[in-house]
């Protein structure tokens, strides 16, 4: 190869790799209880220590250049839980809205919660709405939450309100396809994620985005959610990169 041919190829690896880099990025951030239990501590501070791991994440989700970034923090079935640790996440919730969101702001974050609010307690709720309302003028990063959030939920509710339009006569059921219905999840009006990132070696997808993956590229790292970094962000943007996304489409 000349050595003009070997820049040109470089270049266009180069441009391929700037092409590679995923518009959205979701991430199941999984591995909290283990990573304490692994240093004999309690599961809150797992918790805790990965609220860190969501600063950095961020920070590097910019770096990156990727411009949606979608976070599984609390799923509907986490209500589960011992009331104890509910109550300790909801706290640790409570405090990261009232010392983080200023900061988010500043960085130029967009914040968007998705999942049923109603179950958090009113002051929750006020500042879940306080920091969308803060933050809506923000370009930077579209940063969604996942908080008592469900997939099958979501979806249920979204048949629900296409019914009842298509009672109310607002709608032809005929007319309904796939975008249609897209507008009536929680998700309306944010492309599907890219890239679908699960930490803790689980390899399942725990009732997250079922809509919305439909393509994604699936990736499972085996580094519990506390210990992500940026290189373990990087990792998974380079294994995005390698993938070839058919869309059901003959290869070439
Ligand atoms: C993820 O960590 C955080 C939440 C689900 C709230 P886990 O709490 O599920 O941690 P593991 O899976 O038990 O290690
Ligand atoms: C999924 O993790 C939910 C979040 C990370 C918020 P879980 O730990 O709740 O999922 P399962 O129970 O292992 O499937
Ligand atoms: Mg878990």
């Amino acid at each position: 190869m000349s050595v003009s041919t070997k820049a040109r190829a470089t270049a266009a690896a180069a441009g391929e790799q700037r092409a590679a880099v995923p518009d959205h990025v979701a991430i199941i951030m999984d591995g909290n209880g283990r990573w304490a239990a692994a240093r004999h501590l309690p599961r809150i501070a797992g918790h805790r220590e990965g609220a860190r791991a969501v600063r950095r994440t961020i920070e590097a989700a910019i770096r990156q250049g990727v411009s949606w970034l979608t976070i599984y923090a609390f799923s509907s079935e986490n209500w589960r839980r011992p009331a104890g640790e509910v109550f300790d996440l909801t706290g640790l919730l409570r405090h990261y809205l009232q010392t983080e969101i200023a900061e988010l702001g500043a960085n130029g974050v967009r914040i968007r919660f998705i999942g049923d609010r109603s179950r958090f307690d009113g002051d929750i709720q006020r500042d879940l709405a306080n920091a969308e309302r803060a933050t809506a003028g923000n370009l930077r990063l579209n940063l969604t939450v996942a908080l008592s959030y469900g997939a099958r939920a979501e979806i249920v509710a979204a048949a629900r309100a296409m019914a009842a339009a298509a009672a109310a006569g607002a709608l032809h059921p005929d007319t309904a396809d796939d975008a249609m219905f897209a507008g009536f999840l929680s998700t309306a009006g944010i492309p599907d994620p890219d890239l679908l990132i699960r930490t803790s070696g689980e390899q399942r997808l725990s009732n997250f985005l079922l809509w919305q993956a439909a393509y994604a590229e699936l990736v499972f790292l085996d580094v519990m959610w506390p210990d992500f970094s940026e290189a373990h962000f990087a990792a998974a943007l380079a294994e995005y990169a390698r993938r070839e996304r058919r869309f059901g489409a003959r290869p070439e």
